[in-house]
């Protein structure tokens, strides 16, 4: 299939790493012209230098920028717009916010998962919006998780914000869609990256068992019986972000080997 992302500008936020650097990699693989951000200067230098030569795609480009900052949002579309006038497809990710059950959680807390999992995707949205409308193109994908089907235990603060990005979403989708700009949400179940060990080592902490226990019990409840790798997920997410889709917008997609039963 043809993708049509030669001539495509992609921004991938949050990913020096895991999710976002499988699919800012997927993009560079398909021709676009792709920015990467994260917050470390080196591991997102480390990230392109990996993107340029294992896909010959030199068109990568890394910016520092933490995503829960308005600051650093504008100053990132300052820097690219430096460079083309403006992004044809925004994939908005960032970090996951503190494991924790509601009693955990302080005003702080709430107001920090705020900023970083549903304002990023605000702020991120707003700026990409002008160019996109302009040209009457555009694709948005929101990485989310499957909490947005089904709630999971002890990530109160994920459950919550990423609910909000599907909502938010969906109106955009509605909003949007006469200026041909599809917007989805993407939700990944149990995808091997740092952010799940780190979640199946806290759990392993709470329960006393070790971390292969943790992990055998959470693949056992996946219909597939094995955790995804980003790859697998990064293909829906440049599918969703390309032009091959030209029809499917106001969707959420879950990547997650069958683990959630909900229809
Ligand atoms: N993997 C899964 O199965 C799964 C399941 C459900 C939900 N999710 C969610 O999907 C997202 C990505 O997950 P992942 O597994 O790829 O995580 P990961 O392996 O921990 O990678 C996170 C990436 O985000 C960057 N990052 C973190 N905070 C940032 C910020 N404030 N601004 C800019 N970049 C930031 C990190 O780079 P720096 O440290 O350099 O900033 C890193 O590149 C997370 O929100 C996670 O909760 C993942």
């Amino acid at each position: 299939m043809d993708l049509k992302l030669a001539d495509k500008t992609a921004l991938v936020t949050a990913a020096s790493r895991g999710l976002g650097f499988a699919t800012a990699k997927a993009f560079a693989g398909e021709g676009a012209r792709v920015f990467l951000c994260s917050r470390s200067g080196p591991a997102l230098l480390h990230a392109v230098e990996r993107i340029q030569n294992e896909t010959g795609n030199a068109l990568v480009y890394g910016i520092v920028a933490d995503v829960s900052l308005s600051a650093d949002i504008e100053e990132l579309f300052a820097q690219i717009q430096a460079v083309v006038p403006g992004i044809d497809i925004l994939i908005n990710n960032a970090g996951g916010p503190p494991a924790g059950a509601f009693d955990g959680v302080d005003d702080e807390l709430w107001q920090r998962a705020f900023s970083l999992s549903l304002m990023s995707v605000v702020r991120l949205t707003r700026l990409s919006l002008p160019h996109m409308r302009q040209q009457m193109w555009g694709r948005i994908v929101n990485f989310t998780s499957s909490s947005v089907k089904q709630p999971i235990e002890n990530l109160i603060l994920s459950n919550t914000f990423r609910t909000g990005v599907a909502g938010l979403s969906k109106s955009l989708a509605l909003e949007l869609a006469k200026y041909n700009i599809l917007v989805n949400v993407l939700g990944p179940g149990k995808i091997s990256t740092d952010r799940v060990a780190e979640l199946d080592k806290i759990r392993a902490v709470h329960t006393g068992e070790s971390e292969q226990q943790v992990k055998h019990q959470s693949e056992s409840a996946i219909p597939l019986g094995r955790y995804g790798s980003p790859e697998e997920f990064a293909a829906m997410a440049v599918f969703l972000g390309s032009a091959a889709n030209g029809y499917i917008t106001g969707q959420t997609v879950l990547v997650d080997g069958g683990l959630v039963r909900s229809l």
